[in-house]
């Protein structure tokens, strides 16, 4: 696990940025795991400045996205596929139907969950870009998942349902399910980078980085894969070392 402790969120997003960046020139038909929630959006703000400056170009690229929430069509505001199509897909000259998220209205959810196992088998992802839930959570594999398994319907914490009603009118209104890749084709991916900023991640952190590789926080199993780059800011890595004075 490489770990890059940046001085602040635009150096943090930059340096991520950098290994996405590297990737795709490196191959124009690069396909790229990519991720919602406020971390990633200083990456998608530099991927839509130089594409529109003609430095990188994604018409070729192909994207597959982590999660969805169960119930909300992709119209929805708050829904992730509307969040992808907003903050970078419009932004970004790759092809609407290169663009893949799990569809959260799905009349049958069980068939969209294998429908998304294979298309992960079909696309192989260069690099997957990932954040981090104040309770380790990564997609939306809240702690106790398994590590060997699939796309599937899962229950969202209380924690994770707090945390993410700050996008909602209110916390009732956030849904209590989501279709989520699972830790096993989060592994698959041939690189990773993971972006965290802020103290309210700092213990999420330490146990995905120092911890044990457990299932109680399911980013700790990235300790296991062989090209993880986590990118942190001073405050999110402010537990990783010990204090001398
Ligand atoms: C959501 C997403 C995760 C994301 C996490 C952290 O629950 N499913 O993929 O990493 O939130 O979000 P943020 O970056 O807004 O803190």
């Amino acid at each position: 696990m490489k770990i890059i402790v940046a001085k602040n969120y635009d150096e943090l997003s930059e340096a991520a940025y950098g290994v996405i960046k590297e990737v795709v020139l490196s191959n124009p038909q690069a396909v790229l795991g990519l991720a919602t929630g406020s971390s990633p959006l200083g990456i998608y703000k530099r991927m839509a400045e130089e594409c529109t400056e003609g430095k990188v170009s994604y018409k070729e690229v192909k994207t597959v996205n982590l999660d969805e929430y169960v119930g909300l069509p992709p119209t929805h505001p708050q829904s992730y596929r509307w969040f992808m199509k907003t903050n970078l897909f419009d932004k970004i000259d790759v092809l609407p139907e290169n663009t893949h998220v799990p569809n959260g209205c799905a009349a049958d959810l069980a068939a969209e969950c294998k429908r998304y196992d294979e298309l992960l088998e079909k696309l192989p992802r260069n690099v997957q870009l990932l954040g981090i839930g104040n309770n380790g959570h990564i997609a939306f594999n809240e702690p106790g998942s398994p590590f060997d398994g699939g796309t599937r319907i899962v229950e969202l914490d209380k924690s994770t349902i707090a945390a993410n009603a700050r996008f909602f009118e209110s916390e009732d209104e956030v849904p209590k399910k989501a279709i989520s890749m699972g830790i096993k084709g989060i592994m698959a991916s041939e690189k990773i980078v993971l972006v965290a900023s802020g103290s309210n991640k700092a213990e999420a952190v330490r146990a995905m980085c120092k911890g044990p590789v457990t299932e109680a926080c399911p980013a700790s199993i990235l300790q296991n894969h062989p090209d993880v780059t986590v990118v942190l800011d001073e405050e999110a890595a402010s537990k990783l070392y010990f204090k001398l004075w």
